[in-house]
């Protein structure tokens, strides 16, 4: 599932981080390059993408 279309980040991704990082999006941002480009990823209602960001993180935290 694609979470960042610039930086061709997926979801399997998002979740390695968010088990190091908890919810804390900038050091997700930082670690996986999600959302570091056109920054449509950081909306919830970004059409380039599967999964945005927020709501990745979201998933991810429900999953782990
Ligand atoms: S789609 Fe994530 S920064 Fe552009």
């Amino acid at each position: 599932m694609l979470v960042c279309d610039c930086n061709d980040v997926h979801f399997d991704e998002i979740k390695e981080a968010v088990k190091k990082y908890g919810n804390d999006m900038e050091a997700i941002m930082e670690e996986t390059g999600a959302g570091t480009a056109c920054e449509c990823c950081l909306e919830e209602d970004c059409e380039k993408v599967d999964l945005p960001l927020p709501s990745a993180i979201k998933r991810a935290l429900q999953e782990l």
